[in-house]
């Protein structure tokens, strides 16, 4: 019975939301860069596995809005930093002329890995966590770092390149490079060549439980470098404390709707009641959407027949007030002989 309303409600909400993205939030690209020199600019960086970011959508759809007519010369716009791979050079663009830039997530993950800190030594991980070259914006020169990433339990390791930039290539060579080998020494097999320049987001597994990183950098030039998703996995049967991921991978149930796609598939954040007002239309937050609807719809509707029996009683009393008045002042305006000459007539 109530399903027909509750459908009109969603498709409303939906149109709502995506009138509002469009409207006040610009979708920037690479072209930033030069857009960026005219007016000031709020820029949402996200990344699409981001639950956080989607749940800000909303919100930044608002201040969007907001900012439109109370600061105009403010563009709030927001940016895939993902998509675009130049997060860190963007980061350091604004920060040379302008004020430094926060960032509103906080990644928490077993370990923030910077191989530089790590050089030649062997970490043991159990979770997920994050790989960078280091925490500064360009990586250095002149690195020979390797680092062995093992696990014990679980036994396999699952890393995702989401961003990668390194120095190009010089006569066909790279010149700095990232090598993954599947094992624990630089003489197991190979699991991505050299990589240098720009590669788009992949991801490599390991047969076995360690994956040994090769990072070596020349004397000049570097780049923003690489972010690589570490995830400890084994295969099924998974454990009781571990989830089954779509891929038949098993990982920690911790990472499981932690906004950050750990098995590589997406299915550990699939079903998670992230309370997203975009893409959440089940019925709760509909039921939740009417509810509010038919309860503003009765407050106005409480006010207006309310202020109409005010107004009413009011001017009932204003005619009556009025009436009285007038009574009173033709009976003040039967003036005597007395109220002219006072007693003076009678003296
Ligand atoms: C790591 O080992 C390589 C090769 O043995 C060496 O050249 C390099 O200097 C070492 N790096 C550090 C930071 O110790
Ligand atoms: C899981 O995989 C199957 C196909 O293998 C697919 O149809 C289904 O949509 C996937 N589910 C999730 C939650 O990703």
């Amino acid at each position: 019975m109530a399903a027909p309303c509750v459908r009109t409600v969603t498709v409303f909400v939906i149109v709502f939301f995506s009138c509002l993205a469009g409207a006040h939030v610009v979708e920037l690209d690479d072209r930033f860069n030069e857009a960026r020199k005219s007016g000031k600019w709020l820029v949402e960086f996200y990344a699409p596995w981001c639950g956080h970011c989607q749940r800000i959508q909303p919100i930044w759809s608002d201040v969007g809005e907001k900012m439109k007519f109370s600061h105009p010369h403010i563009h709030v716009s927001r940016l895939d930093g993902t998509r675009y791979g130049v997060l860190k050079e963007i980061e350091y663009l604004l920060t040379e002329e302008d004020e430094p830039v926060r960032t509103l997530s906080t990644l928490q993950l077993e370990l923030k890995v910077y191989l530089t800190d790590y050089c030649n030594t062997s970490i043991a991980i159990s979770s997920a966590g994050l790989i960078e070259p280091d925490s500064s914006l360009y990586y250095q020169s002149n690195l020979d770092c390797t680092v062995i990433l093992t696990v014990n339990n679980p036994s396999r390791i699952l890393l995702q390149f989401y961003r990668f930039f390194l120095e190009e290539r010089v006569n066909g060579v790279c010149v700095d490079s990232l090598t993954v080998f599947d094992g624990s020494a630089e003489n197991s097999p190979a699991i991505t060549e050299a990589l240098c320049g720009r590669v788009d987001s992949f991801e490599v597994e390991s047969t076995g439980s360690d994956v040994t990183l090769v990072f070596q950098t020349d004397d000049d030039g570097s780049n923003s470098g690489f972010g690589i998703f570490y995830t400890a996995f084994n295969d099924v049967p998974c454990s009781a404390d571990q989830f089954q991921c779509n891929n038949s991978r098993c990982i920690d149930s911790t990472l499981v709707c932690d906004t950050y796609n750990m098995c590589g598939d997406g299915s550990d954040e699939s079903n998670c009641d992230t309370g997203d007002v975009v893409a959440d239309t089940g019925l709760p937050m509909i039921a939740i959407v009417g509810i509010l609807v038919v309860a503003i719809f009765l407050v106005v509707l409480l006010y207006a027949a309310i202020r109409a029996a005010i107004n009413k009683h009011k001017s009932k009393k204003l005619m009556e007030q009025l009436m009285n008045e007038m009574q009173k002042n033709v009976s003040a305006n039967q003036f005597t002989d007395e109220d002219f000459w006072g007693s003076e007539k009678n003296s």
